[in-house]
């Protein structure tokens, strides 16, 4: 099939890079040209595990292109929308104007051949529940053949290819008339069916059940978060361990052992502001109170940044002029991407409040540098660990988790390590010789 994705960043990129892998003929538009630059010579403009390999297989079998020219979009038989719904800046609401532009662009220059079935506009963004209803009178009222899906994308970040070409389900938002809904259907059934359906389960639904899908995924996996997050709180005043505890729990099939990594919290460029743009939608529908919780969800997320700062404060009596060496600055292991990071902001904390900081990161280093050139990131670990009064672990890459506590000791100026993701070892660390702070870990047995 000819296929468009229309928004080439970490989602819209992958997409397009996996329909080539499928076989499709596809083109990705984006309006960063730079970006646009790379990606067209099979140059990954991110870091994320497998897709440097992918892009180039696709980019190489001539099945793959990308473009900043949105006529190139004209014949395709699917437009994926795939571009940002960021916050907005000081509220809580989700910023639609990349996908209000991206209806704009399809509208303007798709052009669906004499005789031939409409083209399909798939929507992959996470959106606030009743645009795709807005945006399906868009294109009736456009006077092209243009049927809308919604289609929502569940991939995570340093997983991306996997759960783009082995996702957990396939959800379709289709139209009410049964006839378009029919025609939408066999066309991403078409798209997707071999080989990604034959194991995948497919849930059909209408417009807002496959958008209220996608923010109710990210709203449980957040809860699940702070809920283990609170459980954290109380354990250090009570001196029990949240990892035994999540453990238990876990053990109980209907809750389930994983996202229960208790630690500094969940950031990223989707659950923390999903959460928010839900509520915002919530209140526009009259129903807020339906969502109140997630309010607490995002107030005990953040309070574990201002916890780990405290944890550090106490360890080394006091941050001013103390080097605190921060390893990982990334929202997690396996991405560059430090939208909404929780280690970034307690880095910022940590810096505003008198600390010496080296940073480092197996990914995010140079990009750092160039964001913030005030910042301290050292080429090496050992440079950041050199006379540092805390070690801060805040994303658990391996390298960090696999550290040798007793190797890296003679290089800090004081033994603390503050494991802000409960990964490490409690009892190696202290039988080391260094002060172990887990995040709600109390006295290791
Ligand atoms: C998340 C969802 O997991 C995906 O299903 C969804 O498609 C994606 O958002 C999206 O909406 O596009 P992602 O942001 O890549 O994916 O990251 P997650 O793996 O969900 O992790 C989010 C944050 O939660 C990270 O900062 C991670 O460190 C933290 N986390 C995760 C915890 O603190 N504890 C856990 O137990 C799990």
């Amino acid at each position: 099939m000819r296929i468009s994705v229309i928004g080439c960043g970490y989602l819209g990129a992958v997409h397009a890079a996996s329909m080539a892998q499928l076989g499709h003929d596809v083109i990705g538009l984006d309006v960063d040209e730079a970006k646009v630059a790379k990606l067209a010579v099979g140059v990954a403009p991110f870091h994320e595990p497998g897709f440097d390999d992918l892009l180039r297989r696709g980019v190489e079998s001539g099945r793959l292109r990308f473009s900043a020219d949105p006529a190139e979009i004209r014949d395709a038989e699917i437009h994926f929308v795939a571009v940002g719904t960021p916050q907005m800046s000081g509220r809580l609401g989700a910023d639609m104007s990349y996908v209000d532009q991206a209806v704009t662009t399809i509208i303007e220059h798709a052009d669906p051949a004499d005789g031939a079935r409409p083209a399909l506009v798939a929507g992959k963004s996470t959106v606030p529940v009743g645009t795709a209803e807005a945006i399906a009178q868009r294109l009736a009222s456009s006077g092209k053949r243009l049927l809308l899906a919604w289609n929502p994308e569940f991939l995570r970040e340093g997983f991306a290819i996997q759960d783009t070409l082995h996702p957990d389900r396939i959800v379709y938002g289709l139209p009410d008339d049964r006839a378009d809904g029919e025609l939408a259907k066999s066309i991403l059934d078409e798209c997707y069916a071999v080989p990604l359906a034959e194991d995948t389960p497919l849930v059909v639904a209408n417009y807002p059940t496959a958008e209220l899908v996608k923010v109710a995924a990210n709203s449980f996996l957040a809860t699940k978060i702070s809920f283990i997050n609170a459980m954290a709180e109380l354990c250090d005043v009570t001196g029990g361990d949240v990892t035994r505890l999540a453990e238990a729990i876990g053990h109980d099939d209907r809750i389930g052992r994983k996202f229960l990594q208790a630690g500094i919290g969940f950031g990223g460029g989707c659950l923390p502001k999903d959460i928010r743009a839900f509520m915002a939608r919530a209140g526009e529908l009259g129903v807020d109170q339906a969502l109140t919780f997630l309010r607490e969800v995002d107030t005990i997320n953040l309070r574990r940044r201002d916890h780990a700062v405290h944890l550090a404060e106490e360890a080394v009596g006091g941050l001013e002029g103390k080097k605190i060496a921060v390893l990982g600055i990334t929202f997690k292991p396996d991405t560059d991407d430090m939208r909404d990071s929780p280690a970034l902001d307690i880095a910022g904390k940590l810096w505003a409040a008198g600390a010496e900081l080296a940073i480092v990161d197996p990914a995010a280093a140079d990009k750092l540098r160039d964001r913030r050139p005030d910042l301290n990131v050292p080429d090496t670990l050992e440079e950041a660990l050199e006379g540092a009064h805390a070690v801060m672990v805040l994303t658990p890459w391996r390298e960090f988790v696999e550290l040798d506590p007793a190797a890296v000791l003679p290089l800090v100026a004081a033994p603390n390590v503050i494991d802000g993701r409960n990964v490490l070892d409690p009892q190696r660390w202290n039988d080391a010789g260094w002060n172990y702070f887990g995040m709600g870990r109390g006295v290791p047995t």
